[in-house]
């Protein structure tokens, strides 16, 4: 591991203090209340959680103890009893949002459809039944591979609601992917759907469902539940293969919330590392949903009236905690839009903003980027007045893109939310809070409260202000992941061993490298580890490797992220082929099309060069500090001299 530079980070001065109008009727509407209660949760965590647990969450059973901390492993509220289904959908029906809209969904073709709570809590329900008749118990993990329609979100719930762990595979991920992620997590069922509309085509998803299952591909899987959207002709297999619409209308809409542990497992999202083989990041009920919900409430200052929109895909942890669960929890209007911009239609999102009166709008820098390129000409002719809040999250976000967002898009008015977080740690981590703080373009900003962040060397020692080192957390938090589905031992040695613990105390290391300054702001300055963060998707750099190596001409790849103005890092690798093969470029062609078969399109390497050999160490480590230099066209940064081959350098160099 590299240690981080700050050179990447402009020394960005302007500072940005709350509306004073949005401030005086924020949730938290001060920086004194905001470091009240940041102080008042380091004093005393568990006390500063278990006061919100009560207050802002329905238990059938409160717990016995706050947090069982035997590190790595944590327990929030043991013994209590939920149902996050519950505080998401029923809670809700005893009020006057009974008849609210809960999700609001625009199809790319136009098509529309918006669900009050009870009608999504009957959808849930019926749906949960269906599972139920499919065999699926509490325990049982389902597979969900679908695309942004209203039933990506009643299947995570009608899992939810009957206990069985979802696992939500973005359908971006080819038919290889999904069937190694199947069979990780075991899966009992899988729900699809023909296809779903993306950039004016119709994107197929069952025929990657029937890829990953033939020849007993998911031996696990029994049954796939297919909804019908883009009307394709697809094979139904039978015996295994129903259509939703033929099976939810039909089942009964009473389906009580199964009593779950807090402790139960709500589901698992896989999520690239340093290793070839993704790994299933667990998160379960109780602390999930507090926190899921505590940070939607106070970092989005949802109001009962707005309309909230998150533009991820529910197959991606953003999706999971702030489209579906943080914001029903909170009783709120959730957005779902399928498409994106797209030559037909590049102001689309700015049309839906207009329609629905969006207020609150939640994207990434990468399509922040993408919306400058195509010209302010898009947002300007739609009325964007309704907007009162931004939000980012995924990768840095450089200050010049941060200031297009506050001017073209908020109209100078409003705040700027970018939040750091993971699929690890389930919500924000650090984030400003609308009302409380003054905002620095491309800083993250404070921690949220409750959240102990700091800056320490590989050592674990204090960095001084304004000195790059590693992000790390030292006290547990609500929905920190519980393990690696299935490898405890994985879990421990990538969050919880590369900082040696100090005195018995653990401390969570999220592998981002990051600089406090003199403010307490944090600057997020990119991963630290083998992980590449492409239009804010996460891609760990030996899974392409393992992917382009699985190909008959390769002999050896190395994988590594040159910096790019729209995606934010692109795929570069470096590739020495079998002496079979000779070099072309239909076989560089190929080799990228052999990375979307076996990962998906998301991974397709921007660059595929050729080489001789691949810089190494004498014991055989391949040198990728080169490499990264070479593929950003910049020198060779350090000493060569450990290196096994000089003139490997000297002809990677000459090829640039
Ligand atoms: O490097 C950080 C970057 O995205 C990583 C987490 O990726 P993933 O688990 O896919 O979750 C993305 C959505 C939460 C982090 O380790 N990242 C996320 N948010 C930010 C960020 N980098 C800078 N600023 C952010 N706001």
């Amino acid at each position: 591991m590299s240690q981080p530079t700050i050179e990447s980070i402009l020394q960005e001065q302007r500072l940005f203090p709350p509306p004073a109008d949005l401030a005086a009727q924020a949730e938290i509407k001060s920086a004194e209340e905001y470091e009240q209660l940041y102080a008042k949760a380091e004093a005393d965590p568990q006390a500063f959680w278990a006061e919100l647990a009560e207050k802002e969450l329905d238990w059938f059973e409160k717990w016995d103890t706050v947090l069982d901390w035997q590190p790595p492993f944590a327990k929030w509220f043991v013994g209590g009893k939920l149902n996050i289904t519950y505080n998401c959908l029923d809670r809700h029906l005893k009020t006057w949002r009974r008849n609210k809209a809960a999700l609001i969904w625009e199809g790319e073709p136009g098509d529309s459809r918006t669900l009050t709570y009870a009608q999504l809590h009957r959808e849930v329900c019926q749906t949960a039944n269906v599972l139920k008749q499919l065999g699926v118990g509490k325990g049982d993990r389902v597979g969900i591979y679908m695309p942004m329609v209203p039933e990506a979100a009643i299947a995570m719930l009608a899992c939810a609601r009957i206990g069985a762990p979802h696992t939500v595979v973005f359908g971006g991920f080819s038919a290889e992917a999904l069937k190694d992620r199947l069979n990780d997590a075991e899966a009992k069922l899988v729900i699809t759907a023909d296809g779903g509309f993306r950039k004016d085509k119709a994107v197929p998803l069952k025929t990657a469902v029937d890829k990953a299952l033939a020849d007993n591909g998911v031996p696990s899987v029994n049954n796939v539940l297919v909804v019908q959207r883009t009307k394709a002709d697809v094979t139904m297999a039978s015996n295994r293969d129903h259509w939703w619409h033929e099976l939810v209308p039909a089942a009964s809409a009473d389906c009580p919330p199964e009593p779950m542990d807090s402790e139960d497992m709500l589901f698992i999202l896989y999520t690239s590392g340093t290793t070839g083989r993704p790994k299933g990041v667990v998160h379960t009920t109780g602390g999930y949903n507090l926190y899921t919900h505590m940070t939607c409430k106070w970092a989005f200052d949802l109001k009962d009236n707005d309309v909230y929109w998150c533009t991820a895909d529910v197959g991606w942890i953003t999706g999971h905690s702030y489209i579906v669960y943080g914001p029903l929890s909170n009783g709120a209007t959730s957005l779902m839009y399928e498409g994106a911009p797209r030559p037909s239609n590049p102001g689309c999102f700015w049309d839906v903003v207009e329609k629905y009166g969006v207020n609150i709008f939640y994207t990434a820098p990468t399509a922040i980027r993408a919306f400058i390129k195509l010209g302010d000409q898009h947002p300007q002719a739609r009325n964007l007045s309704s907007l009162r809040i931004l939000g980012t999250v995924g990768e840095p976000i450089n200050p010049e893109a941060w200031i297009w967002y506050q001017q073209v898009i908020g109209g100078g008015k409003c705040p700027i939310i970018d939040t750091w977080w993971q699929t690890e740690t389930g919500g924000f981590m650090i984030t400003p809070l609308p009302g409380a703080t003054s905002t620095k373009p491309g800083s993250a900003t404070r921690p949220f409260p409750g959240i102990l962040a700091d800056v320490v060397d590989l050592d674990g020692n204090p960095v001084a202000d304004n000195e790059g080192g590693y992000l790390v957390v030292r006290h547990p938090w609500p929905s920190m992941m519980r393990t690696v589905y299935g490898d405890d031992d994985r879990f421990r040695r990538t969050y919880w061993e590369h900082i040696p613990p100090k005195d018995g105390k653990y401390v969570y290391f999220a592998g981002d490298g990051v600089r406090r300054d003199e403010d307490g702001y944090f600057w997020i300055m990119g991963r630290v580890d083998d992980v590449i963060n492409v239009s804010g998707h996460r891609l760990g750099t030996m899974e392409i490797e393992s992917a382009l190596v699985s190909h008959p001409a390769v002999a050896e790849a190395a994988v590594v992220g040159r910096p790019d103005d729209l995606k934010g890092e692109d795929v570069f690798a470096f590739v020495t082929l079998e002496n079979t093969h000779p070099p072309s470029d239909e076989l560089n062609s190929e080799l990228k099309q052999h990375v979307v078969n076996e990962i998906g399109v998301i991974a397709r390497p921007g660059e595929i060069r050729f080489a001789d050999a691949l810089p190494k160490t004498r014991s055989g480590k391949i040198i990728r500090r080169f490499l990264r230099n070479l593929a950003s066209g910049e020198d060779i940064a350090g000493d060569a001299s450990t290196m096994e081959d000089q003139s490997v350098l000297d002809k990677l160099r000459q090829g640039s």
